[in-house]
């Protein structure tokens, strides 16, 4: 029998939409068409194109694209470039935040430098959150900047237990620390990655059994949302000589936490909080009128590399079965999506 809940449209806090320069990977078409039919009516996108999103004017190019070709909500984080620190305090005005890559990851956006990241953490505006990419120790260090500059910190996808750990030992001293989780680091471990290779393969890597428990305790606490790291990235890119860290998780991150929520792991209040309210908290985004999405919280299916609207058509996900599968989205009064496909929607 069904069981029909209607929850708020949900908010991911990271993707990529690989617009400019990867359109081949995804396009703001595809990939919020994958949104909507993944229950999502709001995506924070990432500055890793190419080129990247480090000047005004490529951040207003990309913003205002997406404006046109979107069909949910899309807001563009800025990246930060060593060589461009003076684009952002213009910046600053206009982007929902600001993306920092402390680590190696895909494309070239990377800062390290200590004179480059204390200008970054001092020029950006407060109100607007700095978004990190730090892996290991790395997270120590952003945690640090942050102090020492009187801000907070939006930690992304946190995978291992030492992470977690340092986090909760930052939030306890009362430092403005926040975190984000990928679906992946819940759902897959290091065996994963060695069954399925590149296809498994992203930035941060995946962890631990143990790393995992860590994750899964801290769900809802110390970690504030769920964000998928959706990284499309093509078949022939994955099974080339050099495949790209990257997985797709746009489609799949709802119904593996319903799953969870059927299993008794997750309450329905706290995915509402990780996928909703958190995220809108701390980017300071308003909820969304009349948006609404229905789940059935009984339906069985499994999740299959076939009828994805992502342009990669592939997830790692794929011959899991699970209870719990998205309906029907409604953002601003329009039915977007009926029976989990998205209307008026031209497939290739
Ligand atoms: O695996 C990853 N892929 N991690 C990142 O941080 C970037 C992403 C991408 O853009 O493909
Ligand atoms: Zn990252
Ligand atoms: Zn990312």
């Amino acid at each position: 029998m069904a069981t029909i809940v209607r929850l708020p449209g949900l908010t991911d806090a990271h993707v990529h939409l690989r617009s400019p320069g990867g359109e081949h990977k995804e396009d703001f078409i595809t990939g919020t068409a994958a949104a909507l039919a993944g229950g999502f009516t709001r995506l924070l996108a990432m500055p890793n194109t190419q080129p990247p999103l480090v000047t005004l004017e490529r951040w207003l190019a990309a913003q205002e694209r997406a404006d046109h070709e979107a069909r949910c909500d899309v807001h563009l984080l800025a990246g930060a470039a060593p060589e461009h620190l003076a684009a952002l305090p213009a910046l600053g005005q206009r982007a929902v935040g600001l993306k920092l890559y402390m680590d190696e990851t895909y494309g070239p956006l990377r800062m390290t430098a200590l004179p480059h990241l204390a200008a970054t953490f001092d020029g950006w505006p407060q109100a607007r959150p700095i978004a990190v990419h730090a892996e290991g120790a790395s997270v120590a260090a952003a945690i640090g900047l942050a102090a020492a500059c009187g801000r907070a910190v939006h930690i992304c996808h946190v995978s291992r237990r030492a992470e977690v750990e340092l986090i909760a030992k930052a939030r306890a001293q009362g430092l403005p620390v926040t975190c984000e989780v990928t679906p992946h680091h819940l759902f897959l471990t290091a065996d994963d990655a060695a069954r399925l290779g590149p296809w498994a393969d992203m930035r941060p890597t995946l962890g631990s059994a143990d790393d995992q428990a860590a994750l899964w305790a801290a769900l809802g606490q110390t970690i504030d949302c769920v964000a998928t790291d959706h990284a499309p990235h093509t078949p022939a890119e994955k099974r080339g000589a050099n495949p790209p860290p990257g997985v797709p998780g746009l489609e799949t991150a709802l119904p593996l936490l319903l799953d969870a929520v059927h299993d008794g792991r997750l309450t329905l209040e706290r995915l509402v909080a990780l996928l909703d309210t958190n995220p809108r908290r701390i980017y300071g985004l308003p909820a969304q009128h009349e948006s609404w999405i229905e789940v059935d919280l009984a339906a069985r299916h499994t999740l299959a590399n076939e009828c994805l609207y992502t342009k990669c058509g592939w997830t790692p996900f794929a011959g899991r079965p699970v209870v719990g599968r998205l309906l029907r989205v409604c953002l601003r009064g329009r039915l977007l999506v009926d029976d989990g496909r998205v209307l008026d929607y031209q497939e290739e």
